[in-house]
C-alpha cells in the first residue's frame, strides 16, 4: 500500500516540476538563488562530508515570505550550487507556524544535527510562540526529534521573551553542544543567550552573552559566535537601529568584537561595527572551511525594500558572495572567497591611467566583472572622483568618492527603480599611504563593493537592465588610476 504523500514529499514533487522550468541564464553567474519561490536568511551553513551545504530560509510556492521550509543547495567552490530537495517544512505540531532560521553541526556518529526555531502558531488565548527544534539527518534527509521543541521559554531565567527568541547556531567544543540564540529581554531588548548540551537533545541555560540595551537595535536576530585572529567575533543583525556613529536607521548587520573567557563563559565587548554599510545585506551567518578560513554569508537583501523589489524571475532573492573573514586593526574586515579567481577570464590592465573627464577604458565593461580600481591620490589636486558602473543613456549606478573628507557615497538612484526606497549609503572610505582602492564584483543584478582590501563592504542588489553595461570614471582635477579587470565565467 502506498504512504500518502507529507507536506514534505509534495515539496520535493513541485521542485522536481519547477527546476525543468528555470535555465542557468535567468539566475546570477555565482551568488545563490532558491531553487523556485521565495528565499531569506542563509541557515545551517556547513562543511559536511567533502561539500558546502547552505540552507536557507524558502517559500517555494510563491515569491513572497510565507511558511518558512528550509531550501537546501550544495558547492565545492562555494561559486556554483547544486540544489539538493527541500530539508525541512513545516509540518509538526512543534513547527506548524514554520521552521525558522538556525544552523548546523557534524555529530560524533557522522550524521547532521539541524538546529532551527520551530513556530507555534497563535491560538485563541495565545500569541505565536518560537522555540528551537532539533532534526538528524545524512545530509539530504533530516528526522525531526519527537522531543521538539528542545529548547523552550520554561528553559531561560525570567524577564526573556516567548515570542521572540530563535535563530539558533549551534557548535561543538571540548565534548559539549553549544547554542548562541536570540531573544528580547523585557528592559534589555535584544539578548544573544547561551544555552550548552552534552547530547543536543538535552538544554541548559548558561548565561546571557551581550545585549542591546536599547542602544543598538531593539531585536537582535541571527547571531554568530567564534573566534578569529586573536578576537571572539558575536556577529547579530538588529532590528530598528536609530542610525549612529557608522550605523545606519532599520535592519542592519553587526558585528562585536571582544574577549571569550570559556571557562567561565563571559563575554567582554571591546569594540562594535557594521559589518556591511550596504542597502542589502542581512542576517549572515558564518562557517570554518576545511582550511581553516572563517567564511561568512548573508541574504543579500533587506526586509525594508524587499517588498518594492521587482519580481522578474521566478525565484526571489539572492545570497551574497561568501566573504573571508580577518581581523585588521581591530576592525573585522572580509574579501570575497579566493575561489572567485577560477571564474577570472580574459583580464585588462591599465595602469596609472590620468583620468578627468568622464571616459570609459577599453575592455573594461560588463556586468560580470570582478574590478579592482586603485586611486593614486597623493600628488593630485583631486577632491572627487566618480564612478558609473551598470550605464547606458538612461541608468547608472554611482560611488562617488569624496578623497578630502574620506567618505564614499554608493548611489543607485538612477539604478532604474521606481520606489521610493533607500538609495543611497554614506561610508568611510579613507585614502591611506597616498591610495585609496576600490574592489567591486559585479554579477547581473548585484554590486558588492570592498573598499582598502575589505576594511569597509557595501553591498547593493541593483534594478538596472542587464543591457547596460557600460563603466565610467571621473575626477574633478587629472587622477591617475589603475584597474585591474577580471571578467567572469
Ligand atoms: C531574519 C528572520 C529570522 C527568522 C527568519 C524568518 O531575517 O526574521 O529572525 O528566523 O527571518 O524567516
Amino acid at each position: 500500500m502506498s504512504k500518502n504523500p507529507t507536506p514534505l514529499d509534495r515539496v520535493r514533487d513541485f521542485e522536481r516540476e519547477q527546476a525543468m522550468k528555470v535555465s542557468a541564464d535567468e539566475r546570477p553567474l555565482f551568488h545563490l538563488t532558491p531553487l523556485v519561490g521565495w528565499m531569506n536568511d542563509p541557515n545551517g551553513f556547513c562543511w559536511y562530508k567533502g561539500q558546502y551545504h547552505l540552507f536557507y530560509q524558502y517559500h517555494p510556492f510563491s515569491r513572497q515570505w510565507g511558511p518558512m521550509h528550509w531550501g537546501h543547495a550544495v558547492s565545492e567552490n562555494l561559486l556554483h550550487w547544486t540544489y539538493m530537495p527541500c530539508a525541512l517544512a513545516p509540518d509538526t505540531a512543534a513547527d506548524a507556524g514554520g521552521c525558522f532560521s538556525g544552523s548546523a553541526v557534524e555529530m560524533p556518529d557522522g550524521k547532521l544535527l539541524l538546529c532551527y526555531t520551530g513556530v507555534q502558531p497563535a491560538g485563541t488565548f495565545r500569541r505565536e510562540t518560537q522555540a528551537q527544534c532539533v532534526a538528524v539527518g545524512d545530509g539530504i534527509d533530516f528526522e525531526k526529534s519527537l522531543l521538539n521543541p528542545v529548547v523552550r521559554h520554561a528553559h531561560l531565567p525570567e524577564g526573556y521573551s516567548e515570542y521572540d527568541f530563535r535563530d539558533p547556531k549551534i557548535w561543538r567544543e571540548d565534548g559539549m553542544y553549544y547554542m548562541a540564540a536570540a531573544n528580547r529581554h523585557e528592559k534589555k531588548q535584544g539578548a544573544i543567550l547561551l544555552l550548552k548540551s552534552f547530547d543536543g537533545l538535552d538544554w541548559h541555560f548558561v548565561t546571557e552573552l551581550d545585549a542591546s540595551d536599547n542602544e543598538y537595535g531593539r531585536m537582535w536576530e541571527c547571531p554568530d559566535f567564534f573566534p578569529l585572529d586573536g578576537k571572539q567575533v558575536l556577529l547579530v543583525s538588529p532590528q530598528e537601529m536609530h542610525a549612529r556613529e557608522e550605523f545606519h536607521a532599520g535592519y542592519g548587520t553587526v558585528a562585536i568584537l571582544g574577549q571569550y573567557d570559556k571557562k567561565e563563559h563571559t563575554f567582554t565587548r571591546e569594540s562594535i561595527q557594521p559589518v556591511d554599510h550596504g542597502l542589502t545585506f542581512y542576517a549572515s551567518q558564518t562557517t570554518l572551511a576545511p582550511d581553516g578560513r572563517r567564511i561568512m554569508i548573508g541574504w543579500m537583501d533587506n526586509w525594508e525594500t524587499c517588498k518594492e523589489a521587482p519580481r522578474r524571475h521566478p525565484w526571489y532573492a539572492q545570497m551574497s558572495m561568501p566573504r573571508e573573514l580577518f581581523i585588521e586593526n581591530d576592525r573585522l574586515c572580509q574579501r570575497p572567497v579566493r575561489e572567485i579567481e577560477t571564474l577570472w577570464q580574459d583580464t585588462v590592465r591599465h595602469d596609472s591611467v590620468t583620468v578627468c573627464e568622464e571616459t570609459a577604458l577599453q575592455g573594461v565593461q560588463g556586468r560580470l566583472l570582478d574590478m579592482t580600481v586603485t586611486l593614486h591620490v597623493q600628488n593630485s589636486a583631486c577632491r572627487r572622483f566618480t564612478l558609473h558602473v551598470a550605464k547606458d543613456e538612461s541608468h547608472y549606478i554611482e560611488i562617488r568618492c569624496d578623497l578630502a573628507r574620506g567618505e564614499l557615497v554608493f548611489d543607485r538612484s538612477h539604478g532604474g527603480s521606481h520606489r521610493d526606497i533607500a538609495h543611497t549609503r554614506h561610508v568611510k572610505a579613507e585614502v591611506k599611504n597616498g591610495v585609496l582602492t576600490l574592489r567591486l564584483l559585479l554579477d547581473k543584478e548585484s554590486v558588492e563593493l570592498f573598499i582598502n582590501g575589505g576594511e569597509r563592504v557595501v553591498t547593493s542588489l541593483i534594478p538596472t537592465p542587464l543591457e547596460a553595461d557600460g563603466i565610467t570614471f571621473a575626477a574633478d582635477a587629472p587622477l591617475p588610476v589603475s584597474v585591474e579587470a577580471h571578467h567572469l565565467k
